[in-house]
């Protein structure tokens, strides 16, 4: 038998949490609930003495995501801001950060909001253009943090040239991997420092589970990551880190199945005489559409359209059937979101209308359902 690091990730997906209970020789992996651990002896430990420090569960699924990854340590999180809070929590006052402007809302509003109070300032640039970010670039500036793709233009930065610019000037570089997931895209291969998920979406899967991760490429960060973790606490739950394990199992197979639809719908939408324009680094016309393929193994299953008025836009939230009008995105389902009233809502009206995140804008995370029924119902909610 190959040891586990020469398998195909694919493999190590499929066999996750097996081996962890010698005693049975259970397939699935252990829930741990305990909330505390009993020593053996004074100043003696099993490894664990309290679940926000160290669960078995959680650190089974914190070893599959810094191996799905490649990096030195994974964390879990409640939530996928719990864990970029946690990582914003790494910065001191007087810090700047610089980030993408195609960026969720979620993360735009902890950052304006809440750290803003703090004196953690921020600069929000086109980080599909190296030149604009390295002309952000102050004394006071300590980190970079890209989603790519973008989010919701799907705006393509080029990951290993920011990671140069990172390494030259002495710079933390984080990569919300969100869209994309370690099996299209990994960004600490390409010189990252960190990654960050909202494992509520592709990882999770089924829009049935609300997780975080973070994983470091390396053992130093891993550990200042874990010293706020541990101190602040918003960590995954066991039940919640066995879920996630489970889900994680047939990520390859959800998202190879969401990809190929993604790609069709993105190129069905182009022939619609209602769409204006498709947002999807699959097509050929995308301006990142050489970039991606330069650093990533797909497109993903994300993408966005802008449709003649803000009244067919309505139109088309109001008459589809199968699709979902709802936030989140990731999961087999298929979703159909309003980034401006929606996940984009907190960023103010001005800079949504400079970006292009108008009221004519959608944005579908595509699903594992059969690409006829998908196109049947997008055809319908688009008709006249
Ligand atoms: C790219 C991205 N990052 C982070 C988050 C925040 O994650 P969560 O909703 O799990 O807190 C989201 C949520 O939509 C997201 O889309």
């Amino acid at each position: 038998m190959k040891n586990q690091g020469q398998l195909h990730i694919h493999t190590r997906l499929a066999q996750a949490g097996i081996g962890r209970d010698e005693r049975t020789g259970s397939i699935s992996l252990p829930i741990y609930p305990s909330a505390t651990y009993r020593h053996p002896g004074v100043g003696e430990s099993t490894g664990y003495d309290y679940t926000r420090s160290g669960n078995p569960t959680r650190e089974a699924l914190e070893e599959l995501l810094a191996d799905m990854e490649g990096g030195a340590r994974g964390l879990a999180f409640a939530s996928g801001m719990a864990a970029l809070t946690c990582l914003f929590l790494n910065f001191s006052s007087g810090d700047h950060l610089i980030l993408s402007e195609d960026l969720y809302g979620g993360t735009y509003r902890v950052l304006d909001q809440i750290f803003s109070r703090f004196k953690l300032s921020t600069s929000y640039v086109d980080t599909t253009r190296i030149d604009d970010i390295a002309a952000a670039i102050t004394a006071q500036t300590k980190g970079i943090l890209v989603e790519t793709p973008g989010n919701p233009l799907l705006g393509i930065a080029d990951i290993r040239a920011i990671a140069d610019l990172c390494q030259k000037q002495g710079l933390l570089f984080i990569v919300d991997n969100t869209f994309m997931t370690p099996l299209l895209q990994r960004p600490l291969e390409l010189g990252a420092d960190i990654v960050v998920h909202s494992a509520t979406k592709f990882f999770g899967g089924h829009n049935d589970l609300c997780a975080g991760v973070l994983v470091a490429r390396d053992e130093t960060i891993g550990e200042q990551l874990y010293f706020l973790q541990n101190s602040t606490g918003p960590v995954l739950s066991p039940q919640d880190s066995w879920l996630l394990v489970r889900s994680l199992k047939t990520l390859a197979l959800r998202l190879e199945r969401q990809c190929h639809n993604a790609q069709i719908i993105a190129e069905w939408l182009q022939q619609q005489p209602q769409v204006e324009r498709v947002y999807f680094p699959g097509l050929i016309e995308h301006p990142g559409h050489l970039l991606v393929q330069q650093q990533a193994n797909g497109f993903g299953a994300m993408l966005s359209f802008r449709v003649d008025s803000p009244a067919r836009a309505r139109q088309i939230l109001e008459r589809i059937g199968l699709i979902s009008f709802a936030e989140s995105l990731g999961g087999v389902e298929s979703l159909l979101t309003l980034p401006a009233i929606q996940t984009h809502g907190d960023i103010p009206e001005s800079e949504r209308q400079r970006l292009g995140i108008c009221d004519a804008l959608l944005r579908l995370s595509v699903g594992c359902e059969d690409i006829d029924d998908l196109l049947q119902d997008l055809r319908q909610a688009l008709a006249d």
